[in-house]
């Protein structure tokens, strides 16, 4: 499928945004472990989340979708399915399920994915929790034999939320208290949400330490709040379309996760958020933006972890930024869902952006004048919406190849760039 999209002259009005892709898989992970029923409102219902759906049910675990797409988890003991789980595209099914299965004993799993996750690095998770005494290989497909797990004192060698969540998961199967220190301050939701079940979470700087009560977990009623990293895009283009003022309620604001928010404001964007309100530890705000001038500025340390899946959007706002942008420090960016350092350098080159290609990120001189073309999303959801964006601003129409990808993350995203005044067509000619 190949999206078409026509240059905006403004857009204007206030949406919601789907559930957070991360707290939904950390919720469904949580209430697949509990024993009893768990009710997960505002639950995301995407590409990855029904991988993650598919695998769970495949694990001896009832589901079933409220008219209001609320997600209803009958928790409780899993059983060895009777075919390998298929991950499908999502780098967290695999990784969560890994460090969910390996403490459960006597239960015997293969997990495999698509081509592009048996690419993505998964040893990363396999040595900590063989580490712990798990049997599990390490690149998809890969068997697990559920074994007793103790705990362990374990440093990252990135800062990756995905990993530390399987640690998580697994540690809390284990017969002893399980450390973690992480080098950076990647996403603590997997954290907040144990915290809120009753579970000993510690936390201080980027070390966390879980303490296994031997309880099963809790069940639970949660909503989940607005996708941030959904939302960026719409905050975005609403800061490059010139004439435009969008408000997005309800959106997660937990500060592991508002880089690109910071970055936007120092690049001089007009963000405004409002009626900050908490639902089960996770913060919610309503966030309005409006167009501005930008300039460019520097991204590195910490803030590279805190909008971690942000920079194919950011990239698009730095194009149109006076002056230099500079990413450094963030080589994790090649093994995201595409090689996010060489498919953006790419594409936006296609699109008329000087960008120059760094090992570790990029360099972008603005503003240009972007002008449409063939573009290709790389089988990547976030590259395609940010491409999107990017020819919402173009001159002429630009049309982005294999767009299917965003359902993997946020489906409803072309009906909402409607509803605000934004040109994308679906094609499939
Ligand atoms: C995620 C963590 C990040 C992020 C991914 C979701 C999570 O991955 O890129 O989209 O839910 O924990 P890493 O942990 O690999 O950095």
């Amino acid at each position: 499928m190949k999206w078409k999209i026509q240059p905006s002259s403004s857009l204007h009005g206030v949406v919601s945004m789907p559930g957070d892709k991360s707290i939904s898989h950390r919720a469904l992970m949580h209430a697949a472990l509990a024993q009893g029923t768990s009710r997960l409102q505002n639950f995301l219902h995407a590409g990855v989340t029904e991988a993650m759906m598919r695998c769970v049910r495949a694990l001896g675990v009832p589901l079933a979708i409220e008219s209001d797409g609320a997600l209803i988890v009958q928790g409780g003991q899993l059983r060895s399915p009777a075919a390998r789980l298929d991950c499908g595209n999502s780098g967290a099914t695999i990784r969560m399920l890994m460090g969910a299965l390996a403490g459960q004993r006597d239960l015997a799993v293969t997990l495999d994915g698509s081509v592009g996750l048996r690419r993505r690095p998964m040893k990363r998770v396999a040595e900590p929790l063989r580490l712990m005494g798990a049997e599990i290989g390490d690149t998809p497909p890969l068997s697990i034999q559920g074994k007793q797990l103790r705990g362990i004192e374990y440093t990252l060698p990135v800062a990756s939320a995905q990993v530390k969540a399987a640690i998580l998961l697994a540690a809390l199967q284990a017969d002893t208290p399980t450390t973690i220190h992480e080098p950076g301050p990647s996403r603590d939701h997997s954290e907040r949400m144990l915290r809120s079940l009753g579970v000993s979470v510690a936390t201080e700087n980027n070390t966390v330490t879980l303490t296994p009560s031997g309880m099963p977990l809790s069940t639970f009623e949660t909503t989940i709040p607005g996708d941030i990293s959904s939302a960026a895009f719409i905050f975005a283009a609403a800061a490059l379309v010139p004439n435009s003022e969008v408000t997005v309620q309800n959106v997660g604001v937990n500060e592991t996760r508002t880089g690109l928010l910071d970055a936007l404001g120092a690049m001089g964007g007009d963000v405004c958020v409002a009626n900050v309100h908490e639902v089960n530890g996770e913060p919610s705000a309503d966030i309005t933006v409006k167009s501005s001038e930008l300039r460019g500025i520097t991204v590195d340390g910490d803030l590279v972890v805190r909008m971690i899946d942000e920079f194919p959007i950011f990239a698009v706002l730095a194009s149109q930024a006076q002056g230099e942008t500079v990413v450094r420090e963030a080589e994790e960016l090649r093994v995201k869902e595409s090689d996010r350092i060489g498919s953006l350098a790419s594409e936006l080159r296609k699109l008329g952006v000087p960008i120059e290609e760094r090992p570790d990120g990029f360099v972008i001189a603005g503003p240009t004048r972007l002008h449409g073309a063939v573009v290709d999303s790389h089988g990547d959801h976030r590259l395609a919406m940010s491409l999107a964006v990017a020819g919402l601003i173009a001159e002429g129409e630009t049309t982005v190849t294999r767009a299917e990808a965003y359902r993997e993350s946020f489906p409803n995203f072309v009906d909402l760039m409607g509803r605000l005044g934004g040109t994308v067509h679906e094609s499939h000619e």
